[in-house]
């Protein structure tokens, strides 16, 4: 049994607002489901930032105004696959950089590193397993430049406290100098955000009740699925996710001897979506220690990717 997710649910259920992380979606299964999210259409994220990397590589890599050798070290990379356009420019150009991706994730690690390899057989690739708060436990070592890659809008999951306190974390380990280029969604029509976040095809349900099949199986708790339901709920720039219950139950905590009461309709907060507009990306970057140099935005105006300097 995990000692941190079993505190952090007991923390979370027996709160007054009842909550649990989103950091706790991405189990195995979690995390395959969270692939067939960014396979949907209606996920529009991943198509806006795919496009933006695509088509403005070369203006981003000029922008960062690096001497060669560099490196870039992605957070979060994932098996998606999301950076493999800006890579792919570099290595057509021939520029000499090493690529570092790192995941908690030892399985999507090995998958992005065996693509890479085969479809980039020059890319110099050095990828690390871990959570990023024990890798960046150290500033960057050395004369090289580095570019520090935050994708996907994965910002938009923290509090603000917490976002400033992780973008505070990324500035203390980077030198003078060094970039960062961070994903984030804008605000838009609430319709495109709701599609993207309420897919009928229920995939997103899945996604966020997958964490009670998570706590059946590794807390030996007793939810039952057909008990529970997944509600969504724009506010103006936030998306919120939440489990509700649908009855009055007492739900079983085996292995923590605990039992917790809903009443029906309670809810438990699983997720805030957070969508920026560019002002308060230029402001989140100042509180963190950083300039912010351009925003890269998608033709629709859905997303920018960011560039940030210390
Ligand atoms: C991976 C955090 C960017 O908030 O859009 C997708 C995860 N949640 N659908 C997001 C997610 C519901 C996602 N991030």
């Amino acid at each position: 049994m995990n000692k941190t997710f079993a505190k952090d649910v007991v923390d979370g259920l027996t709160a007054k607002d009842k909550y649990l992380s989103s950091k706790y979606f991405y189990d195995t299964n979690g995390s395959r489901i969270f692939q067939e999210i960014m396979n949907m259409p209606d996920y529009y994220l991943t198509d806006s930032e795919f496009e933006i990397l695509s088509l403005q590589a070369k203006q981003i890599v000029e922008a960062l105004a690096f001497n060669e050798p560099f490196n870039i070290i992605e957070l979060g990379a994932g098996d998606g696959f999301k950076t493999f356009k800006l890579l792919e420019y570099l290595v057509k150009e021939g520029v000499n950089f090493n690529y570092v991706p790192i995941d908690i994730s030892q399985e999507a690690i090995d998958i992005l590193s065996e693509k890479l390899h085969e479809r980039l057989p020059k890319l110099s690739i050095k990828p690390q397993v871990g959570d990023y708060f024990e890798i960046l436990n150290k500033k960057f070592q050395g004369n090289t430049s580095n570019l520090l890659l935050f994708l996907g809008s994965n910002i938009g999951n923290y509090l603000k406290d917490d976002a400033i306190a992780l973008l505070k974390l990324f500035h203390k380990v980077m030198n003078t100098g060094d970039k960062l280029l961070i994903g984030m969604d804008l605000k838009k029509n609430p319709i495109t955000i709701k599609n993207a976040y309420d897919d009928k095809e229920g995939i997103t349900k899945r996604f966020n009740m997958n964490l009670l099949i998570r706590m059946n199986r590794e807390l030996e708790a007793d939810f039952k699925l057909d008990d529970f339901d997944f509600y969504y709920n724009p506010e103006t720039g936030r998306v919120k996710s939440y489990i509700v219950s649908l009855k009055k139950q007492t739900v079983l905590l085996k292995n923590l001897n605990k039992t917790i009461q809903f009443n029906q309709n309670e809810l438990i907060w699983t997720e805030l979506s957070k969508k920026y507009s560019l002002s308060e990306i230029d402001k989140l970057a100042a509180v963190s220690g950083f300039q912010s140099k351009q925003h890269f935005l998608d033709c629709k105006h859905y997303f920018t990717d960011s560039l940030w300097e210390k």
